[in-house]
């Protein structure tokens, strides 16, 4: 028998596909098209998680407590430390309306009002003025003019065992707070 005649008859197993094969074929095609969909759904979700988070820390140090003069100094943190002959304390520079920095306004000689709580004269250095729509602080941070609704809030103080004031804007402290040195 020649060759040419073998290989006219020959019968090839290797190119048969079964209806069985055929359809696990189609089974594996589907399941690669559904994984893949899968897999670019979880992409796009993925994408709008931001894998960092950009909110400045809430405990941090702002430096030793001679860096702080009799007063108040701004930091751009947005908070005031307060040093009242070596007793600090913080107070928060935002508004309390809707987010803006407060100012500074500084007054000498003092400015003198009666507390309305007390019914005392008090001498105030310094407080605080908003830019956006005219509210007005204490020097202890208590609205008294404006649409501020509320006071601006006290921070924590501690100190660090390197000797640096440590602020925690996490913690509220209310008005008797002072960190002593
Ligand atoms: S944001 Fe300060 S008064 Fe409106």
């Amino acid at each position: 028998m020649s060759e040419d005649k073998l290989n006219k008859n020959d019968y090839s197993p290797k190119l048969e596909i079964t209806r069985r094969g055929f359809l696990s074929l189609i089974g594996l095609g589907f399941l690669g098209v559904i994984g893949s969909l899968v897999l670019q759904g979880f992409s796009a979700v993925r994408s709008i998680i931001p894998n960092v988070l950009y909110e400045p820390p809430k405990k941090f140090k702002v430096g030793p407590p001679s860096r702080f003069s009799e007063g108040a100094t701004f930091l751009p943190e947005r908070l005031f430390i307060i040093n009242n002959n070596n007793e600090f304390h913080a107070i928060s520079a935002i508004c309390t309306h809707l987010g803006c920095t407060v100012n500074l306004a500084q007054y000498s000689p003092p400015k003198t009002y009666i507390s309305r709580r007390t019914g005392k004269t008090v001498d105030e250095t310094f407080e605080f003025h908003c830019p956006c729509h005219g509210s007005k602080y204490r020097e202890n941070g208590n609205v008294y003019a404006g649409p501020a609704p509320l006071p601006l809030p006290w921070y924590e103080l501690s100190l660090a065992p390197d000797g640096q004031i440590v602020v925690n804007t996490d913690k509220i402290v209310d008005h008797n707070f002072r960190l002593k040195l």
